[in-house]
């Protein structure tokens, strides 16, 4: 498409985001002891598709549950985030919970999208863009853990609110994930809001099939990850000798504090070659590669408190399984 044929309502700007360090990050990993991989790069073109796959399985809720609560409570939250508002959201995988938040808002000064991934990220600002033609939409390539200047919007905004769905939160530890909060509240800005979907801490019976699918596609999902190491990294991995283990962990001496934990165990002893260093696995050895944290109501409310922000609204799917709250900084 030639830049003339680009809708008016859109702005691209690309902060060529580091690619990230994938061979180092790896290697250090396997170093390690446990040993470990990093949980950001399951998403290659197969990951994401796999991925896809997940959000329409039976026993994954998650997906179902943020869109069931988004398409109940879109007035409410309109009402919340305001009139004027800048809407920023950080990784706009599929924009489908985004489009019910935009048919609601009261004339947004823009919706400003953060993806690493510039090709998606592109494609599905134009089509926004096209549906949208009384929004200005901003995309911008970048890793958004890192800090990032952003663009301002042709008609000034009253206030940020920055939109965090997925409960991608939860793959962050609690220490981690409070830092990141805060950061958060400095891009949202002073009187800005967050807009977070958030997975509740539950019973194990619920929460193990959701990452243990019959069907076997999270297992793909795990795997395909040591796919991408052979392939880019040049690795022998054998994918017939390790084995997708997802359990629930409630024993982190917090009430209201739980982890799913992705893992794969090696099938047997072996060795293996990563990008030309040998790494010896034992028998039932276990990589750790996903932590998916869950959240009671106040354990939730008590680390957002901590970084600078107070729960405003907070609804959940029919189920009572999954949050999106509304949070709003707290001059300090
Ligand atoms: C995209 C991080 C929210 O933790 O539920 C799904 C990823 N991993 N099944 C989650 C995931 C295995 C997902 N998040």
């Amino acid at each position: 498409m030639s830049a003339a044929d680009e809708p008016a309502n859109l702005r691209f700007l690309d902060l060529h985001p580091e690619a990230g360090d994938f061979r180092a990050e790896v290697l250090e990993g396997l170093a390690d002891t446990p040993k470990r991989l990093p949980t950001k790069y399951f998403y290659d073109a197969r990951g994401s598709q796999l991925f896809d796959a997940i959000c329409a399985l039976p026993e994954y809720y998650p997906t179902r549950a943020e869109i069931e609560i988004t398409q109940r409570e879109a007035e409410a939250i309109a009402v919340d985030v305001g009139p004027d508002a800048l809407l920023v959201e950080y990784g706009s995988g599929s924009s489908l919970k985004t489009r019910i938040l935009l048919e609601h808002l009261r004339q947004p000064a823009g919706y400003l999208p953060i993806d690493i991934s510039k090709a998606h990220l592109l494609a599905t600002a134009r089509q926004l863009a096209r549906d949208f033609p009384a929004i200005e939409i901003l995309p911008v390539c970048a890793d958004y853990t890192q800090p990032i200047e952003l663009p301002a919007p042709s008609r000034p905004a009253r206030r940020r609110v920055v939109y965090f769905p997925g409960s991608t939160i939860g793959n962050f530890t609690p220490d981690r994930a409070e830092a990141f909060l805060r950061h958060i509240g400095q891009v949202a800005g002073p009187g800005g809001g967050l807009l977070i979907g958030v997975d509740l801490d539950k019973d194990r019976a619920i929460l193990e099939p959701a990452y243990d699918d019959a069907a076997g596609v999270t297992a793909a999902f795990n795997l395909n990850l040591l796919a991408r190491i052979n392939r880019e990294l040049g690795a022998d991995f054998d994918l017939a000798c390790f084995r997708h283990r997802a359990f629930y962990n409630d024993a982190l001496g917090q009430p209201g504090l739980g982890r799913i934990e992705m893992h794969l165990e090696s099938c047997r002893a072996q060795r293996v070659t990563v990008a030309g260093q040998g790494f010896d696995f034992d028998a039932g050895e276990c990589v750790l590669t996903e932590y998916s944290y869950k959240y009671g109501r106040e354990a939730f409310a008590a680390l957002a408190a901590r970084a600078g922000f107070a729960v405003r609204s907070f609804w959940t799917d029919a189920a009572g399984r999954f949050s999106v709250q509304m949070l709003e900084r707290v001059a300090r």
